[in-house]
């Protein structure tokens, strides 16, 4: 049999499975997200998710991964359970839809760097116009979809690892440079404390349920990504480490990317950040509306500078998240299909590309795609156009997804099985207190938490009926 590759070593894994999670979902997400759950009580409640619901969930992944050194719908055969591998045929799915619109966003993003070397920063107010120039946003998704799949065409260590190991320490780079910066800027304080300060007023179903959906796709959970990653990692690596250290570096990058766009934001507004909470103020043109105003205020070619630099980091985010949800699909078509992984990848990320098309059509260019959920008459929760539907749609199969491994690890496969795998690596995890909270959270919390959230969300976005506050 040919050699599937792998990462060369342990950091290698990190680095790559950090740049999966570290996207467009830290940088362009979780700040609006923060705006809409109403700040500082939605950044606990995401962070309490990402270690206590997440942490566990990830580390199961990984572990079936390792086991089996097959993509998701292949790792539930090899285990011996081929009725669950339709939880990997799911995955693979959400991944198929996820890359779709991800791809789009992403091209906005370097097509907004392409802007801004140029100086034009008018292009916030143009955003609109902008999202509605199919040849423009059509080219940047063409772009960016090519640059994905020649990365991914290259292999698992010469491909993913190497470029993971080349945009991840640019990116940590590039942030650290422009949160020093933007501390510095009047206001900045009003900021800071709109995003630091709970206000618990704020929690109620949309809130948690949100701060859940987006802790899952920041950590690019429940679809089989980091099985298929560790599908890649070596047989004596410690899981539970590598696990910390990628979730403490998403967290820590999406907490980073706050403490950049709300000075950025406060300056603008003038510290009056009620503006954020407003409807309409937040939501995906946060970044792009409102930042590049930020960057003419600073003006000359200092502004510039840092609005260049700005949506190269937000591309770079994007490219190592895109990366790996494409080799999702592309590593189930090699190991299962035997087709050659050049060959395979070319032909999935065509397929994504075809598929993201009404996302690429629905910023404005394509009334129908622009407006299809109100069309087929999903709730108001979701915003109309066919990218907020998609990106919803696939933020609860993550959940659905999330709640099936670890149900599946925990009861099917049996935990005892999921031990064995993670104690390789890991010395002394049999008497360790990571095995007992893993016990807890694996068999108990985590799938039945996922499984009333999941459903929650999945009323209250999609039938438009709220349980929550049915009960209450
Ligand atoms: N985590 C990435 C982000 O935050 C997106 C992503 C990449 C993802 N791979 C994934 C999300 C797999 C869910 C599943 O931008």
């Amino acid at each position: 049999m040919a050699s599937r590759g792998g990462f060369s070593n342990k950091l290698g894994f990190i680095l790559a499975a950090a740049g999966s999670a570290v996207g467009l979902g830290n940088i362009w997400k979780f700040p609006f997200e923060v705006g809409n759950g109403g700040g500082a009580a939605f950044v606990l409640l995401y962070l309490s998710f990402c270690f206590i619901l997440c942490f566990p969930v990830m580390i199961t992944e990984i572990a079936i991964g390792r086991k089996t050194s097959l993509n998701p719908v292949g790792a539930f055969n090899a285990l011996g359970f081929k009725n669950w591998n339709i939880v990997g045929k799911l995955g693979i799915l959400c991944g198929v839809l996820i890359l779709s619109f991800y791809n789009v966003v992403a091209g906005w993003a370097f097509g907004y760097f392409v802007e801004m070397v140029q100086g034009h920063f008018d292009i916030g107010q143009k955003f609109g116009g902008f999202i509605s120039n199919i040849v423009k946003v059509g080219g940047y998704a063409v772009i960016f979809m090519f640059s994905t799949a020649f990365i991914v065409s290259k292999g698992v260590s010469g491909g993913i690892e190497k470029a993971a190991k080349i945009l991840m320490p640019t990116l940590i780079i590039m942030i650290l440079g422009l949160v020093a910066y933007a501390m510095t800027l009047p206001n900045a304080t009003k900021g800071i404390s709109f995003y630091l300060v709970p206000d618990f007023s704020e929690i109620n179903i949309n809130v948690i349920g949100g701060a859940l959906r987006q802790a899952f796709f920041s950590l690019s959970l429940g679809m089989g990504a980091l099985i298929t990653y560790g599908s890649y990692v070596g047989k004596d690596d410690n899981i539970v480490s590598s696990a910390a250290y990628i979730t403490l570096m998403d967290v820590g990058i999406a907490f980073i990317a706050g403490l950049m766009i709300f000075p950025f934001v406060a300056f603008n507004l003038g510290g009056d950040m009620q503006q954020v909470t407003e409807p309409g103020f937040g939501g995906p043109g946060l970044i792009f509306v409102t930042l590049p105003s930020v960057f003419e205020n600073i003006g000359g070619a200092l502004g510039i500078i840092i609005g260049s630099l700005f949506f190269l980091l937000l591309s770079f985010a994007a490219l190592t998240s895109t990366v790996s949800l494409l080799e999702v699909p592309v590593a189930y078509v090699v190991d299962e299909h035997k087709v050659n992984r050049n060959k395979a990848v070319w032909l999935v990320a065509g397929i994504i590309f075809i598929l993201g098309i009404p996302s690429l059509l629905s910023g404005g260019y394509s009334e129908f795609f622009s407006n299809f959920s109100r069309i087929i008459g999903v709730p108001e929760v979701i915003d109309g156009d066919f990218l907020s539907f998609v990106a919803a749609l696939a933020d609860v199969l993550l959940l659905l997804g999330g709640c099936l491994i670890v149900f599946f690890a925990g009861h099917v496969w049996k935990k005892h099985n999921l031990d064995a795998e993670i104690s390789q690596g890991f010395e002394g995890y049999e008497k360790s207190f990571v095995k007992k909270f893993l016990n807890f959270t694996i068999t108990i919390l985590s799938p039945i938490i996922l499984a009333i959230l999941f459903i929650l969300v999945f009323f209250n976005n999609f039938i438009g009926i709220d349980i929550m506050s049915m009960i209450s």
